[in-house]
Parts: C-alpha cells; structure tokens; sequence
C-alpha cells in the first residue's frame, strides 16, 4: 500500500479508509495535506478491490478543521486563486469515485473541513460533530466547494444563513437541516460507520455505482434528460448477472450472493 506523509491509507475488505493524519494541527489542510489526499484518492480509484471510501480526522477533536490558515496568510490572489482550485480538483476527485464515500465527522469540521465532508456521499457524525463555514470571519469565501456543496446538501436559504454568518452548527442541527445523515455517540461511531458499509457491501456493486451515477449526473441535468439517464442506466442492469442473480434470490426466497 502506497505511503503517505500526512495520510494514512488502507484498503482493506473492500473498504477504502483514509485518514487525516495531522492530530496537532488539528488536521489543518495546507498544500501538502491536500496533495497527499489526491494522491491517496487516485490509489482508490485505481484499486478495483475498493468498494466504499471512509474519510476520517485523526485524533478525538477534530475531523478536519479547515484550510491550513497559517499558509494562506501570505498568499497573493493568484496564489489563492490556485490554491481553492487544488482544493476543489481534490474533493472532485473524492465526489466522483465510483463507489460511495462516507464521511466519519468526529469533533470539528470546519471551513474545508466541512467541505471535506461534503465531498462524501454520506456524513455520520458524533455527538461530538460541529460543523460550519466560519471563513467570512477570515476575510475570505469557503474556497473548497462549500458555496455550491453546502447549497445543494442543505438548500440555498441555509446555505447563506451558515456562510454569511459563520455560525457553528452542532451535531444535532446538523442532523435537522441534512448536513449529517446520521448521529451516534462517540464511541458508537466507528460501528456505524462500518454499520453503513456492510449495508452498502451486501447490494449489487454494480447497481450502487450506477445509482450513484444517476444521482450525480442526474441532479446537473434538466428532469427530463435525468428521467432519461436514469432509464438508460436502469436498462443496463439486466446487462449484469447481478439482476438474474438478485431477483432469482428474492424468488427462491433466499440471499443473493453479488458478483
Ligand atoms: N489552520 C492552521 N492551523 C490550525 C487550524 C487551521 N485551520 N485549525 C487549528 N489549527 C492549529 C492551531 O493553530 C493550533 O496549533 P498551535 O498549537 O501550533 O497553535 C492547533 O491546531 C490546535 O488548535 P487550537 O489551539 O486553536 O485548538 P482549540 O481547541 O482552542 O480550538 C478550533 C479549536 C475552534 C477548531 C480552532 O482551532 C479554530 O477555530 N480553527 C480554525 C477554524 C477555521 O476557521 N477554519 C476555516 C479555515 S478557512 C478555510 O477552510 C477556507 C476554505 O474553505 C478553503
């Protein structure tokens, strides 16, 4: 498995994990970080055994807590104009893998740390999570695709309230407005996420995928050419032996076992 300074990756039984390694700063996303992710993130898309993507913060007080503000204290516009786009390449690539990705938010994700998040597709979170977009208070906008993320996941009236304000949402308001999917406690988090995984495992990879596809592509299209993807998408099921496979199970009242 491919090392990485500021990141661990493992990928294990199918399941993908990368972890912010930067506990002391309390995983702080400088360039460095950021390259290390895409890097990681191209390992999983290349690694066909790689069913679900986790995304976690190391340490118990934060998931991600924002772009490295130390490095873009110096930076030019120009500089910060190609330091959101390396952001947002970094976070496209995670939003477009394949397979599904699950965010694991302990503590707090905040700024790119909560646009880390919404990257995933999925956001557990502990009752610990606190999420927000405090970059207005900075002097600057959210940079890693938390203007448009946050609007799509919560709605545009949200949206605004939580970027023109910077407030910090905590795990249950969070849950309320869609933000996170679902809460546990700390300690229940890591079950839950696994929990979710092994849900996710037990259906047709074949079908995840292009639901995930309809999803995504469907949602940038007008309802009509959605409908119409979906339907194409739909029809190439019965392409796959997992359509005999899954709907002779439910026939022979058994469990189907996936290709
Ligand atoms: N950048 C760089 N360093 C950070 C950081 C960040 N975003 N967040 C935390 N750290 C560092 C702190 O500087 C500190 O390091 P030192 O010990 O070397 O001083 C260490 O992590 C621990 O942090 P605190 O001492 O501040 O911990 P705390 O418990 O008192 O506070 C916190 C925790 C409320 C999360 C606080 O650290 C904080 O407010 N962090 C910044 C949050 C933020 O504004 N994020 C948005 C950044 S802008 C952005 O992300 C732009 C974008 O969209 C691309």
């Amino acid at each position: 498995m491919a090392e990485f300074e500021t990141v661990l990756l493992d990928v294990n039984a199918g399941v993908a994990t990368l972890t912010i390694n930067q506990p002391k700063a309390l995983n702080a996303l400088s360039s460095a970080v950021l390259a290390d992710i895409s890097a990681a993130v191209d390992v999983v898309a290349a690694d066909k055994s790689a069913r679900v993507l986790v995304i976690k913060g190391a340490g118990d007080k934060a998931f991600v807590a924002g772009a490295n503000i130390k490095e873009m204290s110096e930076l030019s516009p120009a500089e910060g104009e190609a330091f959101s786009k390396a952001g947002n390449d970094t976070f496209s690539k995670i939003a477009n893998l394949d397979i599904p990705s699950i965010a694991a938010v302990n503590g707090f994700a905040l700024g790119g740390g909560s646009e880390l998040a919404l990257a995933a597709d999925i956001r557990i979170g502990s009752t610990t999570a606190r999420l927000g977009q405090p970059e207005v208070g900075l002097g600057i906008i959210p940079g890693f695709g938390g203007t448009q993320r946050l609007s799509r996941i919560v709605g545009i009236a949200k949206a605004k309230e939580l970027i023109y304000t910077a407030r910090i949402v905590k795990a249950d308001e969070a849950l309320n407005m869609g933000l996170l999917n679902q809460v546990v406690e700390v300690e229940e988090l890591e079950a839950a996420v696994e929990k979710m995984v092994n849900a996710i495992m037990k259906q047709a990879p074949n079908s995840v995928i292009a639901s995930k596809q309809a999803i995504d592509q469907g949602i940038e299209l007008p309802l009509a050419d959605a409908l119409a993807l979906e339907a194409k998408l739909f029809g190439e099921q019965f392409a796959h032996p997992n359509q005999k496979i899954g709907m002779t199970a439910f026939i022979e009242k058994s469990a189907p076992t996936f290709e």
